[in-house]
């Protein structure tokens, strides 16, 4: 079954690392892509093909810049109107159970920037904390949180190394857990 890959950059003509890591999927048949900020410019989610769209996939892809220290607003969009009652949690609600979620985003910031003495304080995998959460509601299995940072300092060549490297990880994941 394919990795489902969901896309959010608010402005994907200028990215560097979000574009790349989409071309670096593309080429690969295990992955799709579903590119968010291309089909709802408007922000009007079709939220019904989007649950469609999670119930034909194991294996989910978070991949966007990190803004503000969170993701961009259409991502949150779409878990405010795909991941409802019924189907994401509560009663019936057990969808996504046992689907794979991981996270992999771009940021501006020095290596050391998100470490307890860096300038954030704080490490990704604690600033990602809700989304860690959400995934737990689900009961989905939030896998890891893959990172390309101080994207403006990065050559081509270290994007495309880094989307390879978190191809390989989540094959290797997928291979374990089969
Ligand atoms: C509105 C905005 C907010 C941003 N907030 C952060 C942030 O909180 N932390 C950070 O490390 N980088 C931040 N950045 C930098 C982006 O994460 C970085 O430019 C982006 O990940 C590069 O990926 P791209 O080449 O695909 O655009 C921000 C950039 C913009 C435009």
């Amino acid at each position: 079954m394919k990795t489902l890959v969901i896309l959010a950059h608010p402005d994907l003509t200028n990215s560097r690392a979000n574009k790349t890591f989409m071309e670096v999927f593309n080429q690969d048949e295990e992955f799709v892509v579903h590119n968010l900020y291309e089909l709802y410019p408007n922000f009007a989610i079709d939220a019904d093909k989007e649950r469609e769209l999670l119930l034909a996939h194991n294996t989910i892809v978070l991949q966007f810049p990190f803004y503000w220290y969170n993701m961009p607003p259409l991502l949150k969009k779409w878990f405010d109107d795909v991941f409802v009652e019924g189907f994401a949690y509560g009663k019936g609600g057990n969808k996504l159970a046992k689907k794979q979620m991981f996270v992999s985003l771009s940021d501006g910031g020095a290596p050391e920037s998100y470490t307890d003495f860096g300038y954030a304080k704080y490490t990704l995998t604690e600033l990602l904390r809700p989304l860690e959460a959400t995934a737990n509601l689900c009961q989905m299995d939030f896998i890891t949180v893959h990172s390309i940072s101080n994207v403006s300092n990065r050559t081509d060549l270290e994007i495309v190394e880094s989307a390879k490297e978190f191809i390989e990880k989540v094959k290797k994941v997928k291979r374990l857990s089969n």
